[in-house]
C-alpha cells in the first residue's frame, strides 16, 4: 500500500503530523509512571542512539535481551505511530508495564504536564543545527510519511522558519536547556557522544541511579558504536518496509558523524544559517560544536 505524507497542522502554534493534532487531547492527557523515563529529541538529533544505551543499561548490558523486539516496541513513540502500524504511541504504552522508554519529538511546552508532576526522569539529546538539518532533511526524502521535503536550499530555509515537522529547531533546543535544572532534566549532546561516548553514558547511568560495571559500560559503548547499530536489525529500522522507509535515498541508519554538513552546505549558505543562527539563539548560550 502506498503511504500518504502526512500533512502538518499546528498544535498550539507548533506544526505536527495532523495524526497528532487529530489525538492530541489523548496525548496531552497521558499519565506516565514516576518511574517511566523520557527520552526527548528534535527529529534525528539521536534519538535511536539514546534509546538502545538506556535500554542496554537497564538490562545490565544484555545484548540478547535488547534484541527482544525493534526499538519502535521497546520504546514506543509517545505522539504517533510509524506506519504501518496503527496503534499509537499512547495506545501501546498502555498495554506495557512500568518503567517504560518513552521517545517524543515534543518540544517541552509541549510534553504532556503529568511527565513533570510525576518528575519523571528526562534525557535530552542534542545535535548541532547543520548536521542536525541534514539527517532531517535525508530523512524528510526517505520517510515517505513526512512532509516533502522539497529542495534542498527550500529546506534550509524552512528549518530555519521552524516550519518542519516539530517546529522550530531552536526553540526546541532552548525550551528543554532553560528548564534543565528545574524540572531535572539530564541534557546530552550527539557530539559529546561521538567523542566520549564512555563518558556520556556514564553520565546517563549515574542520572538513572544505575549502577553497571566498568566492562559491562564497555561492552554498552561497543554494541552502541553506529556500525554496531547499523547492523543490528533491532535498532537499525530495517524492518520498515521500503514503502515507507525509501532505502533507495538512504538507510536509517545514514552517516552517523559529525559534520556532514560541510558536504551540504554552500559557504554562501552556512554563512546566511550563522548570521540568523547568532539572532535566533543570542539569548542562550548553549555549548555546540558546530565546527568539529
Ligand atoms: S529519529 O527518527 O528522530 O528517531 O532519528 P534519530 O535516532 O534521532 O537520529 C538519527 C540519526 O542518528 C544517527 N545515529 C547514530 N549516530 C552515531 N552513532 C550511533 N550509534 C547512531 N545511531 C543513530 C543516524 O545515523 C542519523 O544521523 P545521520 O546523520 O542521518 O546518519
Amino acid at each position: 500500500a502506498s503511504i500518504t505524507r502526512f500533512p502538518l497542522i499546528p498544535v498550539k502554534g507548533v506544526p505536527l503530523r495532523n495524526n497528532i493534532a487529530e489525538n492530541w487531547d489523548s496525548i496531552w492527557t497521558f499519565r506516565p509512571d514516576p518511574s517511566d523515563i523520557l527520552i526527548a529529541t528534535y527529529p534525528k538529533a539521536g534519538t535511536t542512539w539514546a534509546q538502545e544505551i538506556i535500554d542496554l543499561l537497564l538490562h545490565n548490558g544484555d545484548a540478547e535481551a535488547c534484541k527482544r523486539a525493534p526499538t519502535a516496541v521497546r520504546s514506543p513513540f509517545l505522539e504517533t505511530c510509524s506506519p504501518p502500524a496503527t496503534i499509537s504511541g499512547v495506545e501501546r504504552l498502555k498495554k506495557m508495564d512500568p518503567p517504560r522508554m518513552i521517545k517524543t519529538h515534543l518540544p517541552i511546552q509541549l510534553v504532556p504536564p503529568a511527565f513533570w508532576e510525576n518528575k519523571c526522569k528526562t534525557i535530552y539529546v542534542a545535535r548541532n543545527a547543520k548536521d542536525n538539518l541534514v539527517s532531517y532533511y535525508y530523512f524528510d526524502c526517505m520517510n515517505q510519511a513526512q512532509p516533502e521535503p522539497g529542495p534542498w536550499e527550500g529546506y534550509v530555509h524552512k528549518f530555519m522558519r521552524g516550519e518542519l515537522a516539530w517546529g522550530s529547531w531552536y526553540d526546541h533546543v532552548k525550551g528543554y536547556w532553560t528548564e534543565k535544572e528545574k524540572r531535572n532534566i539530564l541534557y546530552i549532546f550527539y557530539e559529546d557522544m561521538k567523542q566520549n561516548p564512555r563518558r556520556e553514558i556514564e553520565r546517563i547511568m549515574r542520572y538513572l541511579d544505575l549502577s553497571v560495571s566498568d566492562e559491562v559500560i564497555s561492552r554498552i559503548v561497543e554494541l552502541t558504536s553506529f556500525k554496531n547499530m547499523k547492523e543490528n536489525p533491532m535498532a537499525n529500522y530495517s524492518h520498515v518496509p521500503t514503502s515507507f522507509f525509501d532505502n533507495s535515498v538512504c538507510s536509517f541508519m545514514r552517516k552517523g558523524e559529525v559534520g556532514d554538513w560541510t558536504n551540504h552546505f554552500t559557504p554562501e549558505q552556512s554563512k546566511m544559517f550563522d548570521e540568523d543562527y547568532e539572532k535566533q539563539m543570542k539569548d542562550v548560550n548553549i555549548p555546540f560544536k558546530t565546527l568539529i
